[in-house]
């Protein structure tokens, strides 16, 4: 018997059984949280406007922002997409099954709740087996975005779903944590040139390769990095200052910050990505200096570790903007209430 938490079930990827029902809740109508390799997905049947509506309702996600359909190879994107260009086979070659989600001028079949009315629809297709074997078995996209309560950090593991939608959705598919541990990245081809809408699992540079001209949004107007400001994403309940620039000087302005907050009486923790000293000071390891893919891994789970620990000030280290780096720091800005640029130069 599968266990239920304040009336969500918990079922266990690794059993046919529990498999074979997600997919039947799904076919139903029902919304079911799952694994893929970037971060757990909340999942419904992605051709069922109501279905997809009530993605809306649990997560408390504003209507106007769309949502990804989730394939199990390009052989299904003909059902949601069309006059797909040549440049979406080769990416497609490349990359999928993998963290990349193609914005692709849609199929009137798609429901306008999965587009957010757009003429456009935004598919990947996972590397995970359980998301690829869950939509096959269901035998349609699965609309998915991720399974946190919107402005929250994305959840890596079953336990951070219910954690956020525990009584609002109808099971989680256990499969353990996620291996990336960051989104897939956004690619809108129906723009020239292409432009990257959102950086995540697929690097900038990787993508160059293939798309010299590629626009990346963020880099092209440049972030808004004043302090005060306020972005409603991936954000720990903790008042998060995110501090960029040379190492050094990066560390003594969080050596400072973290001094002046404690003296205020405020609980602080450090984010370290460096391997800069901070003593007497809490501090949570993002991972090894440079081991990109073990920060990006660690990431959301640190930040709602954060609020498990009640910690209510957290100053986390900047890192360069490349390979992986961009969507980290793109990530922590936006869960950032304030960024400093120190020391000059920006890292
Ligand atoms: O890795 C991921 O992409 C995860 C897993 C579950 O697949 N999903 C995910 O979904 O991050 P979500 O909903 O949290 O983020 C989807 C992003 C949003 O920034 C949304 O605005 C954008 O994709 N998007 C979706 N459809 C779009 C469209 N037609 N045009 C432009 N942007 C679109
Ligand atoms: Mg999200």
């Amino acid at each position: 018997m599968a266990r239920e938490e304040r009336g969500t079930l918990v079922l266990d990827a690794a059993l046919p059984g529990d498999m074979a029902r997600a997919a039947d809740i799904l076919r139903a109508g029902g919304l079911v949280a799952f694994p893929t390799e970037t971060v757990y997905g909340l999942g419904a049947d992605g051709l069922n406007p109501d279905a997809v509506r009530r993605i809306f309702v649990a997560k408390g996600r504003p209507a106007d922002n769309p949502l990804i359909l989730h394939l199990d190879g390009p052989e299904m994107l003909g059902r949601v997409a069309q006059h797909i260009p040549a440049q979406a086979e080769r990416l497609m070659a490349a990359f999928w099954p993998g963290p990349l989600t193609l914005v692709l001028e849609r199929r009137p079949e798609v429901p306008d709740a999965v587009t957010a009315g757009l003429d456009t629809v935004a598919v990947r297709c996972p590397d995970h087996p359980v998301a690829r074997e869950l939509i096959a078995e269901v035998g349609r996209p699965l609309a998915a975005p991720s399974a946190n309560r919107s402005g929250r950090p994305s959840p890596t593991r079953a336990e951070d779903v219910l954690e956020d939608l525990a009584g609002r959705i109808d099971a989680v598919l256990d499969g353990g944590p996620t291996g990336l541990g960051i989104e897939s990245t956004v690619l809108d081809l129906t723009v020239d040139p292409p432009a990257l809408l959102r950086p995540g699992g697929v690097p900038l540079e990787d993508l160059r390769e293939f798309l010299p001209r590629v626009v990346a949004v963020g880099e092209a107007t440049g972030p808004v990095r004043s302090p005060g400001m306020k972005y409603a994403h991936y954000a720990p309940r903790a008042y998060l200052v995110l501090v960029e620039g040379p190492e050094e000087a990066v560390a003594a302005e969080i050596r400072r910050l973290a001094a002046k907050y404690r003296q205020d009486g405020r609980t602080v923790a450090i984010l370290a990505v460096t391997g800069q000293a901070y003593p007497g000071e809490t501090v949570l390891r993002l991972g090894p200096p440079g081991h990109w893919h073990e920060i990006a891994a660690s990431l959301y789970r640190t930040l709602r570790e954060l609020d498990r620990r009640g910690i209510e000030v957290a100053l986390a280290e900047g890192i360069p903007r490349a390979g992986l780096g961009l969507a980290i720091m793109d990530r922590l800005e936006r869960a950032a209430r304030e960024v400093i640029s120190t020391g000059g130069t920006k890292c």
